[in-house]
């Protein structure tokens, strides 16, 4: 018997977190879906057409706007009940204006990607609201994507202050190019958890990356060359090249990692070297930074100087 039955999805009105949603309710046990929207008309929408796609009335709306942390802590208020997972899905290249800072002091990329989840995960925690499993969204842009011009993070010292360096913008300027800041903010998210993992034992934290996902909403926002390469040549192109699937199947890896036990706490697994799509393998055996205790600590540490 699959020990989930309620899950909370971020940023869950679209692409793969209303997608892992759709597949979620088909699951059996699972008996509600919290989506987490900082919208409330596209939220309800979405909870209308997955009721009528799933044919199940297990959908409750949760309003947050995770680049804002007072709307995260409001957000966790609202919750009595235990939830038995997480999907920490939100994020993507930062909307209109990826380095304008939020009032914690952090670039609306990082806070998006990043630090929204910490206060998400830290709230949920210290008032026990969570029980079995926390997975977050991700990306293999943490380690680099070299056929799609993304560059592996070069971290100087990985210590605490290139962490917050990274979170508040000061290591890219004001011009930094989103696409590589994303990689950046990624690789944070993913020692956290690692940090994370060592820290509650009695919880999985389990990072996935649904791989190259063609036909989301995810390269919207980026300048329009960019977006002209990424989104409408590559999402035409990528697919034939073995470089994106669909959004079922970014999303089944999601649901594998949140109801595999197999898939191990503290652990990153990803898509293999040189491509976003395909089989999953534990990134640590691509890259060691991924599983270094002192850059897991380093950057934890860095974002309890913004939660
Ligand atoms: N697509 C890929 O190739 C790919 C690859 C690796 C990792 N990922 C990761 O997978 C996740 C989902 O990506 P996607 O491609 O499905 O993106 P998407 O189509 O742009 O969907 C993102 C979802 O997050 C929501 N969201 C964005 N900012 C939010 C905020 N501040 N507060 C609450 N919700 C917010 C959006 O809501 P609105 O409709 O209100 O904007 C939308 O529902 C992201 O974390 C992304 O980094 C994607």
């Amino acid at each position: 018997m699959n020990p989930i039955q309620s899950v909370l999805i971020t940023g869950a009105n679209a692409g793969l977190g209303r997608e892992a949603a759709r597949q979620l309710a088909l699951q059996k046990g699972i008996e509600i879906i919290y989506l987490g929207c900082r919208n409330q008309a596209r939220a309800e929408a979405a909870k209308a057409a997955l009721e009528r796609e799933t044919g199940r009335k297990i959908f409750e709306i949760v309003l947050m706007n995770i680049s804002d942390c007072a709307s995260v802590r409001a957000a966790v208020a609202t919750f009595s009940a235990p939830i038995d997972a997480v999907i920490l899905n939100a994020g993507g290249t930062g909307g209109q204006f990826p380095n304008m800072l939020t009032d914690e002091g952090v670039t609306t990329l990082f806070a998006t990607n990043v630090l929204g989840h910490v206060v998400l995960v830290d709230k949920l925690l210290e008032r026990q609201l969570v029980t079995s499993t926390i997975l977050y969204a991700g990306s293999e842009a943490a380690r680099g994507i070299p056929k799609m011009g993304m560059h592996r993070p070069d971290l100087a010292q990985g210590d605490i202050e290139e962490f917050r360096a990274i979170a508040d913008g000061s290591k890219f300027g004001a011009k930094g190019d989103p696409m590589q800041i994303y990689g950046y903010a990624k690789l944070t998210a993913t020692l956290w958890m690692g940090a994370m993992a060592r820290q509650h034992p009695h919880i999985r934290f389990v990072t996935m990356s649904p791989g190259g996902t063609a036909g989301t909403a995810g390269f919207d926002d980026l300048p329009l060359i960019k977006r002209i390469i990424f989104k409408h040549m590559g999402g035409v192109l990528m697919p034939l090249f073995g470089m994106m699937h669909n959004v079922e199947t970014g999303a089944k890896r999601y649901l594998d990692g949140l109801l595999n036990p197999e898939f191990l706490s503290g652990h990153f697994y990803a898509s293999k070297t040189g491509y976003p799509t395909g089989p999953v393998v534990d990134q640590a055996s691509i890259d060691a930074i991924l599983c270094d205790i002192t850059l897991q600590d380093n950057a934890n540490a860095a974002l309890r100087h913004f939660a």
